[in-house]
Parts: C-alpha cells; structure tokens; sequence
C-alpha cells in the first residue's frame, strides 16, 4: 500500500459496519459477491466482518481472506485477547492482513459502557495493541467515540498505540456528533501535539447521523488523514456511515482545491450501489448523490436545453466516470422544453415539420401535466396519433 502524500487509502467497511445496519445481514455467498467487486474497484482496506461476533461471521472473513488478491482483508476486535485472536485466525489467509482493535475514549462510554477507569484504558491499549502486533505487521487502533473524547486524553492514547506498534489510527465519529471545522483541528492537534504521529497514518471513520459524514471525512483528509473508512451507498449503523462513491468522486471533481488521489476506479460505482442494494434490500433514494436515479437526470426545460448545448452547463461530473451510460438523462415530464422535446423525437426516429411540431409538444404538455413521468412509448403513442391526424 503506497503511502504517498497525496494518497488517500479507501478503507470500505460495508461488510462489517454497513451490515450492522439493521436489516441488512448478508449471507456467505453474497458477501464474497460484493467483497469480489470491491476489490475490482481498488478498494485498498476491505473489513469484511467482526469474527469473534459470531461463527457466521468467522467463516465469512476467512473465505474473503482466502479469495483475496491485491485488497488488505481487516477484521475487527474488541481489545481483548480472545478477540484479536479470533481475528488473526480469520485474516491470516489473506496475503495481506490488517487486524482492526478498537476501544472507548470518551469518558461517557469509559463510564457507563466499559465501566474503567482512564489509566486502564490505556493500558488496555497498549496490551491489546502490542498482542495484536506479536501476531501482524499490520495494526489498526480505533479511539471508539473519538470525537467525543477529552483532547488531551485522545493525544495520550494515540501516543500510546503508535507506541505499541499501531501503524494506522483512526478517530471515529461514532455517535455522528462532530462539524467539519472541529474535527480539522482535532486532527491538526493530534498532527501537531502526539509526538510519534509520523509513525503512522490518521484515519477517520464518520457515521451520519447529522448528514455531515462527507463533509467531516474530507475536511480530516484537508488536516492530514490519509485513510477513510467509508460504505458503500453510505450503509450503516443509524444514518449510516460516509457514502464511499462521495468521497471519491468529490476528491475526483474537486481536485483543484483537494490535491488527493484514490485507488478508486470510478467507472465501477454503479454496479457497486446496485449490487449492495439488491443484496441487502435497501432501496437508494432518487435524488441520493453519485448513484441516485435521478443524479444524471435532468427534467426541466432550461436545464435540458443547457445540457444539450454543453453537458457541463448542470453536469459537474459524467455520468460514464460512476459508469453510468448516457442514455436516460433526459427525463421529459411537465418542466422538458421544445429543445429536449425535438431531440428526444428524432433519437425515437420522427422528424416533424414546425407546424406538427408545435401540435405535438403542447399536446405533449397536456399528458405531462397530468402524468408524472413521461415514457418513450407516450411520445410514440402521442406522435403516432399526431401523424394520423395529418
Ligand atoms: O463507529 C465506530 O466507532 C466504529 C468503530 C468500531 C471503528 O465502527
Ligand atoms: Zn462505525
């Protein structure tokens, strides 16, 4: 995995925290489907399960790590040793392997969740860490409720992982809590404040419930993270976790004001949403970005003519970059103009002269204002009846 400045490593947990989305378990075969085409995509990090949670989850990850090829296969651990064991059984097969332990930081979940004490949690992390690392090179430390946790605190038990041999730390918005400008500086103060920080990359790890889990993800990248942990169609606990098609089509359309490359081939996202959709059940919203049906779509009538005189005028990426085809942008309905009206006649076969032109599209407008969506075969129907008319 390349560590360059500007590479940003794409760590997708769908198999792991998108399945924790209630409702959306997926059986062996169907995670090996969607595993096998995240790593087509690039993605370079792929947590396939929590082993330990059960024996289901156990044979999943170990099958994924099996298959595997050029993705890191990561499994997730609670900071005990049974966990990080169960793991390491899971992943080994894979030729390259990440275990992923995590524990509370905050002192709400120190309290009431783990019922410990400051210093034992940190010295839980160095236990859990250095056992992780006596049995992989490569250890992923997680600050679960990250965002919540006291600053000072936070930069002692990063501190303290790196020190154990973590080599990826990643400050997780668990509870979907924080903004994008205070998540910037608490990991511009982890950047500048932890001491060992260049021993490893910052990761982050953003859950939506305040829908700023985009926005939050790459404005830690602006201050330094170099991994984020993603979903696909933003699958997830609650609100789920940051969409990954967003992440890497907003560092690919704004690269001018975010210099940062991804592993990501772009062209494969559709088929990626639309496999998790139809595995898990969960249908993606219309309007959702990126892979939405009507994110290319365009209806109304000044929208239309643009886009037919230059697709930048309302497009600000391409529909074959997510590898979507062109075909279906154009959505005519009660908003389309005279424009998009022609051109979708003469891509049906039909050439009107003006005066049957004009009959058609206001005839067009009547069924449009009384019907939603306007079909090919309702402009066939419209016109073929217009032609009998002449
Ligand atoms: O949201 C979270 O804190 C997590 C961790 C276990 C990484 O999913
Ligand atoms: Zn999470």
């Amino acid at each position: 995995m390349t560590t360059d400045s500007n590479r940003v490593i794409i760590f997708d947990t769908t198999l792991r925290d998108g399945e924790q989305s209630p409702g959306a378990s997926m059986n062996l075969e169907e995670k090996l489907r969607i595993a096998e085409t995240l790593e087509e995509m690039g993605v370079d990090v792929i947590e396939a399960g929590f082993p330990i949670a059960s024996e289901g989850d156990f044979e999943s990850v170990s099958e994924i790590a099996k298959r595997a090829k050029n993705s890191s296969i990561c499994g997730l651990s609670r900071a005990s040793q049974g966990d990080i064991q169960r793991c390491f059984d899971a992943v080994k097969h894979a030729p390259i392997h990440r275990i992923h332990t995590f524990i509370s930081t905050s002192p709400l979940h120190m309290k009431y969740k783990l019922q410990m004490e400051p210093d034992a949690v940190v010295e839980k992390i160095k236990s859990s860490v250095t056992f992780a690392r006596s049995l992989v090179e490569d250890v992923e430390w997680s600050a679960e409720d990250g965002t919540r946790t006291d600053p000072d605190f936070l930069c002692r038990c990063v501190e303290t992982a790196i020190a154990a041999g973590a080599r990826t730390i990643n400050i997780p918005d668990t509870v979907g809590y924080t903004v994008p400008e205070e998540y910037y500086k608490m990991i511009d103060m982890l950047m500048n404040r932890v001491p060992n920080i260049d021993q490893a990359i910052i990761s982050t790890h953003c859950h939506n419930d305040l829908g700023l889990a985009v926005a939050n993800s790459l404005s830690a990248v602006q201050a330094g993270a170099r991994q984020v942990e993603c979903t696909i169609n933003g699958l997830g606990e609650r609100a789920g976790n940051a969409a990954l098609e967003e992440i890497v089509m907003a560092l690919r359309t704004r690269k001018d004001f975010m210099p940062y490359e991804t592993g990501i081939k772009s062209e494969l996202i559709t088929r990626a949403s639309r496999m998790v959709s139809a595995i898990t059940g969960f249908s993606v919203q219309p309007n959702k970005a990126i892979v939405g049906k009507n994110a290319f779509a365009h209806e109304s009538g000044i929208h239309q003519d643009g886009m037919l005189k230059h697709a930048g005028t309302y497009e600000i990426m391409t529909p074959e970059s997510v590898g979507l085809d062109n075909a279906n942008k154009i959505v005519l309905g009660k908003h389309s103009g005279r424009h998009a009206f022609k051109d979708k006649l003469s891509a049906l076969g039909y050439e009107l002269g003006d005066n049957a032109l004009n009959d058609a599209f206001k005839r067009f407008k009547d069924l449009a204002d009384q019907k939603k969506d306007v079909y090919d075969d309702d402009i066939i129907a419209l016109v073929d009846d217009e032609v009998m008319r002449v």
